[in-house]
């Protein structure tokens, strides 16, 4: 294993009827802007929740931050903030409005230009203001860590940042607000949170990670369990309670602790969103049996691992065991309502080349051993065609 240091400050509030708690969490005296998306929270309820919960403070609302959350909406917010003087923020949908509401309370404080170069320069913040969430989808882990990705709709940028200034204050995780979540989402949400416990357990290693690799092998186990449960039982809520904690372990930081990580599926996959429009999990299952296929040698061990504890595989050479469990991972994926190649969302040759062009403008070195240049990011397409 190696060192490390680990801290993370997000208070956790689970369960059915936590809504309300948001009233104990926020500052008393507070001015709130309440950040939602295009409107399911009106749907189902959760929308008055807050607005009940909310009754003692003075609050505004800011909606129609859009899925893979754009700039150029976020810095509308951001005016909003300044002219009514907001001091918290309160986020209240998946992925996409946690992390539009990242930049916002990062990019009000930013004092030194556009707040895009938080992004395109990596450039550090000093400070950002506090904001709590309310999860309705659980797939990114954005809930409980301190990272966000932002497209710049101009230039079809999307693009990630991280600052110890952008936990959240507080989670709200009430699993009965996914109840109404469509089976796309549903669908897309284990796939994401499979992709991010791969990208960690699924990295090459050094040397012996145990603690990791049984935490990572349950939150997978628990995947397979009740991902496709949530698909034919959708009202049942111990499975929906189940994927909620476990897309929010996936990615809090804990599962990646002394290891050395991958991402190279991530950061492929934002190429294709940013020029496409594709989900976020529909990349992710796209590319991450490519990934495994073209990197198997290097990541022998650890397929091998994933296809013993996790799918319960065996076979008479390390090599079928290997392409047993990729197999697996894509009809797991198929199995959950995302399909896992280019052509069935109408790509082909001409969405790779654009792909790999960025990437070698970039000259982006991806993967644990920053070896997927855009090469084997061609490689690794062409087989998902
Ligand atoms: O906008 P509304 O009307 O709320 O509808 C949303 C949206 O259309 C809908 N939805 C959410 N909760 C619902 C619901 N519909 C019915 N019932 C509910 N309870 O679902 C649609 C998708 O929502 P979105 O927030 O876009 O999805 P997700 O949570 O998958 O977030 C995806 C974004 O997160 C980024 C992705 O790149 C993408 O931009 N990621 C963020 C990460 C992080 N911060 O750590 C890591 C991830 O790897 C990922 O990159
Ligand atoms: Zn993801």
């Amino acid at each position: 294993m190696r060192n490390f240091s680990f801290a993370n400050p997000v208070k956790i509030i689970f369960g059915k009827d936590t809504i309300k708690d948001i009233a104990n969490e926020i500052p008393i005296g507070a001015k709130v802007l309440m950040i939602y998306g295009g409107g399911s929270i009106k749907k189902n309820g959760v929308y008055e929740q807050v607005i009940n919960a909310l009754t003692p403070f003075e609050w505004f609302e800011f909606p129609k931050i859009e899925p893979n959350p754009h700039y150029e909406t976020c810095m509308k917010a951001v005016a909003l903030i300044k002219e009514k003087k907001v001091d918290f923020v309160l986020a209240v949908g998946g992925g996409s409005v946690i992390d539009a509401t990242k930049f916002i309370v990062a990019a009000v404080c930013f004092e030194d230009g556009d707040p895009w170069k938080i992004i395109s320069e990596g450039m550090s913040i000093e400070q950002a203001m506090p904001f709590g969430t309310i999860l309705t989808l659980p797939a990114t882990g954005s809930e409980m860590n301190n990272g966000a990705v932002i497209t710049r709709a101009e230039t079809e940028d999307k693009r990630a940042f991280f600052s110890p200034y952008t936990y959240p204050k507080f989670s709200i995780l009430d699993p009965t607000t996914t109840i109404t979540l469509p089976s796309r989402q549903v669908g897309n949400g284990v796939v994401d949170t499979f992709v991010h416990i791969a990208e960690q357990y699924l990295a090459y290693r050094e040397n012996n990670t145990l603690l990791q690799d049984n935490f990572a092998e349950a939150i997978l186990k628990t995947l397979i369990v009740e991902g496709p449960k949530a698909l034919n039982i959708p009202t049942d809520y111990g499975v929906r309670a189940n994927l909620m904690w476990a897309s929010t372990w996936a990615l809090n930081g804990w599962v990646g602790c002394g290891i050395i990580q991958d991402w190279a599926t991530h950061r492929i996959g934002h190429e294709v969103t940013a020029f496409f429009g594709l989900d976020h999990a529909q990349t992710l299952a796209i590319i991450l049996p490519g990934v495994l296929t073209v990197l198997k040698e290097q990541k022998a061990k650890r397929i091998q691992l994933l296809g013993k504890e996790v799918f319960g595989l065996s076979a008479t050479s390390d090599d079928i065991l290997i392409d047993m469990t990729i197999q697996a991972v894509e009809d797991f994926f198929e199995k959950m309502g995302v399909k896992t190649h280019l052509s069935d969302y109408n790509l082909g040759d001409e969405a790779i080349e654009k792909v790999c062009e960025r990437l070698k403008e970039r000259d982006w070195k991806l993967g644990e051993c920053q070896n997927v240049d855009y090469k084997m990011a061609k490689r690794i397409l062409e087989l998902r065609k």
